[in-house]
């Protein structure tokens, strides 16, 4: 849940370091810091540009590392920033993830007479690679960390030097991504290859039990204690830009006015447009398995679960596949018997989320077939499962999941075609095509309305609580809508199924208690039409997601937002714009950081 990143080479290290943890701050905004040699350590609480104000003018050496970090053992202070060292001060080590069994080591380490000054996990393990270089039978940096590693338990991506080998990085990783730049007698080590584009295009992904040494000279990879050939890098071919605001305030407001182009680019070359037959290149080796697929679990968090609700509904009414959708956070302790004939489709943005990783590995010990939707090329997700799709989004910055959303319900309802072959008639391929080819310019559309949405925010913007409702595939829009303005705005917001508010949720309704209806005119509408009407009975205020032409939702609802006339199971694509839209202004009329809420990080990779 933190950035690391590294650097080796001819060049002053301190300003690319500082470059890559800007890059890198939405894993984690509490507290930076920063190791070279011969200048040494600087740490700061609080968010990178505290730590660039305490730096020293001049800062000298080609080699060091660098850390932004989201705190999980000990709090946000200048004493548990990383990097950390060991009593000798001469190992110096930036971690992400988690050292489960860093309390026995500690112990183990104080017999010794090790002093700790910091409460982290992260401090026992730099100790301990300390100890096993000094009194240990380790020859060098390289040996000491692999010996190290041996003894902990738990999730690791790091990156450490040794003060009297100073041209030296040795990166490492388990459960906790790390990618090497690969450059001409420089190398960089970063935890999200996005960092690196600046300055390589030329990308290792390291996989779990891997060891990597860097120097000016070159850099070598022990797999799993084994020495190899090195790793072929991989070309990254993503846009510098788009890494970028873009002219935006925030990535945010950038990432939500992409969604036209990122429909384009995660429909491209995938789907016919005459024929509606649909391709996906990364399923292609599957193929003959996803014939005997009978039952589709889908696994995610937060935004993605949501996503994966709306591709319930997508399977089973397109494809007439059966489908249950598990928080991967709960999927992991349910101790779920699979069935053979089961694909288990994992969605994630960054994949990396530890619960949804943990869920594949679980699903494939069972021996199912793991299918991912994926946005992050190379990701633990990515590689660890059988087959899967890239979301072709591009790196998504904001911390709250916006684009990646949109793609991802694209992304399932390509499957859902693909699943379809025998139950959608020739003429309804043909339709989803050429419905799914419009989205871009109806997003387009939509996102034309943005002052009338920010009105709508600034109208609403007192409101303590907000209730957000819809039905079928409206049903997850619903909830979606709720958690965005929930981690944007810190209001509270409930997301219901329509057909639930007599059951429960109406009570609460007063004169204060706006109702966002996601109302489209689909089957369910005349459904929802009514439970706006008991709203509307109880005085509450209703802003209506509505068909563009509905002109009968004026004479129920407050205000209505129109977006354009789709097919039913692709309305949520349209319908989550306006949410997203209004989560956004909200949260910015009231003065917050919409790029990075309170308490929240990017890539969740620990439980
Ligand atoms: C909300 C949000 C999160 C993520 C969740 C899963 O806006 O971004 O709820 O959707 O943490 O993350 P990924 O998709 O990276 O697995």
């Amino acid at each position: 849940m933190c950035g690391i990143y590294g650097y080796v080479g001819a060049k002053e290290a301190a300003p690319i370091l500082m470059k890559g943890l800007r890059a890198l701050e939405y894993r984690g905004y509490d507290s930076a810091g920063i190791f070279m040699i011969p200048s040494g350590v600087v740490k700061a609480k609080g968010e990178v540009s505290a730590l660039q104000k305490k730096l020293p003018k001049k800062l000298s050496g080609t080699a060091g590392i660098a850390h932004t970090r989201w705190a999980t053992h000990g709090a946000p202070t200048n004493v548990n920033a990383h990097p950390h060292t060991g009593n000798l001060k001469r190992v110096w080590l930036v971690h992400n993830g988690i050292i489960e069994n860093y309390q026995e080591l500690r112990d183990a380490l104080k017999k010794k007479g090790n002093t700790f000054v910091s409460a982290t996990d992260t401090e026992v393990l730099a100790h301990l690679i300390e100890d096993i270089l000094v009194n240990g039978n380790a020859k060098n940096l390289e040996e000491a960390v692999v010996a190290a590693l041996k003894r902990v338990h738990g999730t690791y991506g790091i990156v450490v030097m040794d003060a009297e080998e100073p041209d030296t990085l040795v990166a490492a990783r388990l459960g906790s991504p790390i990618a090497l730049g690969i450059g001409k007698g420089e190398y960089f080590v970063s935890s999200d290859p996005s960092a690196l584009l600046e300055h390589t295009r030329n990308v290792v992904y390291l996989n779990d039990g891997d060891v990597s040494v860097l120097t000016p000279e070159g850099y070598s990879v022990l797999a799993r204690g084994k020495k190899t050939n090195g790793r072929v890098p991989e070309y990254l071919d993503w846009d510098a830009d788009s890494i970028q605001k873009g002219g935006y305030e925030h990535f945010m407001m950038k990432e939500i006015m992409e969604a036209p182009e990122v429909l384009v680019n995660s429909a491209r070359g995938r789907i016919d447009k005459k024929t509606g037959a649909v391709k996906l290149g990364g399923l292609e080796e599957v193929r003959p398995r996803l014939k005997d697929i009978k039952h589709i679990v889908i696994v995610g968090c937060g935004t993605a679960y949501y996503a994966g609700l709306v591709g319930k509904y997508l399977f089973m009414e397109l494809a007439r596949l059966p489908v249950t959708v598990e928080f991967a956070s709960e999927f992991r302790y349910q101790n779920a018997p699979l069935l053979k004939d089961t694909a288990v489709l994992a969605i994630s943005q960054s994949g990396e989320t530890a619960d949804t990783l943990a869920a594949v590995r679980e699903a494939k010990r069972q021996g199912c077939l793991t299918l991912g939707i994926v946005n992050a090329v190379g990701s633990s997700i990515a590689r660890e499962t059988d087959a899967g799709v890239y979301n072709h989004a591009g790196p998504e910055i904001g911390v709250a999941s916006t684009k990646a959303f949109i793609s991802q319900l694209e992304v399932l309802a390509l499957l859902a075609l693909l699943f379809s072959e025998k139950t959608l008639s020739a003429e309804d391929r043909r339709r989803y095509a050429r419905a799914i080819d419009r989205l871009p310019q109806q997003v387009e559309e939509i996102l034309k309305q943005k002052d009338t949405i920010k009105k709508l925010a600034k109208k609403y913007g007192r409101a303590r609580d907000f209730l957000f409702i819809g039905r079928a595939y409206q049903f997850p829009i619903a909830l979606e809508g709720a958690l965005k303005l929930k981690e944007i705005s810190y209001v509270h917001a409930e997301g219901y199924s329509s057909g639930e508010m007599k059951h429960g949720p109406l009570a609460m309704i007063d004169g204060s208690f706006p109702t966002v209806a996601l109302v489209p005119k689909d089957a369910t509408y005349k459904k929802t039409l009514s439970n706006m009407e008991e709203i509307k009975a109880r005085k509450g205020p209703l802003i209506a997601i509505a068909t563009a032409g509905d002109t009968r939702i004026k004479d129920i609802a407050d205000d209505v937002i129109y977006i354009p006339n789709t097919l039913e199971p692709l309305t949520p694509i349209l319908s989550v714009v306006p949410l997203q839209l209004f989560a956004y202004y909200l949260g910015v009329a009231k003065g917050y950081n919409v790029d990075k809420p309170r308490n929240l990080a990017k890539s969740v990779t620990v439980e």
